[in-house]
């Protein structure tokens, strides 16, 4: 089995994305046949307009990944703008694409309300994520629920063109987790960059402890006992225990833990789950030359299975 999993470097991870996005992914590592991560950092100059940003954003989505376990000799970990032959085929497919398959995408017209730019990139966003997968013969795309229609586009296109052209490329499928909650932010919504409301995975530790504290609770006193299933600060600690030690906690909370003392185990779990990773970062962080060595690599792994589609494809279509 072939896996593709793709990150727009848009900020920081943050606890949302590494248990419904990046732990997932590293599952796949130990069992799939080759497992491709992709910064797509194409796709992010839809929205950040900032060069500098963009440049920490990019640097920050690699040392993320290396630090939660991504292992570069298993995994090929590679930036998106330097495999040239995306965007050949996002050309190709364009020409493939229906109009109306793409006026149809929701994210689109969500993205345009939310205010972003009504930018002839952000419109064909789609066709570049299909040739993002379709690059790399794969099977399937781990994706959360909101990329469901992205990833049919994607099939679209490729079973349009196989009609038109024989049968060149692999059509994917979707993995979507459904067990995989939603995990809640500090204020109950659902985790997420875009409502400021994260606890992220890096990054001061005092920050973190800050958020983790303020994480809302109602206004159950000290010692009521308290429904595992509606506290927020459960749903979130839940993600870092096993089942047998889900239950325990959960006993705690129905027989009147506070607010205040399950913060507090929440953090000690975060910092023990995460304190190995924190180093590893700060020393990846201390040693530039090395990660970029890594991801170098990784696109150049990237770019030779990329050409081998790229010329398959322009055979097809009567480009050679
Ligand atoms: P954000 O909402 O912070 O912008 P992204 O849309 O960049 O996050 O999501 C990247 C990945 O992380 C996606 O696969 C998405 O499904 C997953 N993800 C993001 N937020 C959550 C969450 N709160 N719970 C579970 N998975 C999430
Ligand atoms: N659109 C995806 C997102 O916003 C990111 C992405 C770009 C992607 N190319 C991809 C995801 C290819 C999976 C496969 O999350």
């Amino acid at each position: 089995m072939r896996v593709l999993a793709g990150y727009q470097p848009s900020g920081s991870f943050h606890l949302g994305n590494y248990f419904g996005s990046i732990r997932p992914i590293l599952e796949f590592q130990k069992k799939s046949d080759a497992v491709f991560v992709m910064i797509a950092d194409m796709h992010a100059l839809t929205t950040v307009h900032d060069s500098d940003q963009l440049r920490k954003f990019l640097r920050d989505a690699v040392l993320d990944f290396l630090a939660c376990g991504l292992d570069p000799q298993k995994t090929v970990l590679f930036r998106q703008s330097e495999v040239s032959m995306h965007a050949e085929l996002a050309w190709i497919l364009s020409t493939v694409a229906p109009m109306g398959l793409l006026e149809r995408a929701v994210s689109y017209k969500d993205k345009v309300e939310k205010g972003i730019d009504a930018t002839v990139g952000l419109f064909t966003y789609p066709v570049l994520q299909a040739a993002d997968i379709l690059l790399y013969d794969i099977d399937v795309v781990p994706v959360g629920k909101d990329q469901q229609q992205h990833l049919e586009i994607a099939r679209d296109i490729a079973i349009k063109f196989n009609n038109r052209f024989g049968d060149v490329l692999r059509v994917p499928k979707a993995a979507i987790p459904e067990d995989v909650a939603v995990v809640p932010g500090t204020d109950g919504q659902k985790m997420s960059k875009s409502y400021g409301n994260t606890i992220p995975i890096f990054g001061d530790e005092k920050i973190i402890k800050k958020a983790i504290m303020g994480i809302v609770t109602d206004s159950k006193g000290p010692t009521e006992p308290k429904d595992p299933n509606t506290s927020v600060v459960y749903q979130i600690h839940k993600n870092f225990l096993d089942e047998a030690t889900r239950w325990g906690v959960a006993k705690e909370y129905e027989q009147g833990l506070s607010y205040g003392d399950a913060k507090k185990k929440l953090f000690e779990t975060y910092i023990d789950h995460f304190q190995k990773m924190r180093e590893k970062r700060a020393e990846l962080e201390s040693n530039p030359a090395l990660v970029e060595k890594i991801i170098a690599d990784g696109d150049a792994r990237a770019r030779a299975t990329a050409q081998k589609t790229m010329d398959a494809v322009k055979e097809a279509v009567g480009l050679r």
